[in-house]
């Protein structure tokens, strides 16, 4: 599984990295560390990622 953060449309909701802390992580003011980013998902976390994902209230997580 892929995924990208949106580097617009994150407003620093924390919810991904709440759910999923093994897939996102936190920068110094709260907003996803993985702004503007695309990233790989191991197997083993896609459940969880999936979770993070429809718990943003921006939808700025996609899965690719
Ligand atoms: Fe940002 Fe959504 Fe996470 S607003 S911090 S990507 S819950």
């Amino acid at each position: 599984m892929r995924i990208s953060v949106d580097q617009t449309l994150c407003s620093g909701h924390g919810r991904c990295y709440s759910l999923a802390p093994e897939v996102f992580f936190a920068d110094d003011d709260g907003f996803s560390l993985q702004r503007g980013e695309e990233f790989d998902v191991a197997p083993a976390n896609e459940s969880i990622a999936r979770a993070g994902v429809l718990a943003c209230p921006e939808g700025a997580i996609k899965i690719l």
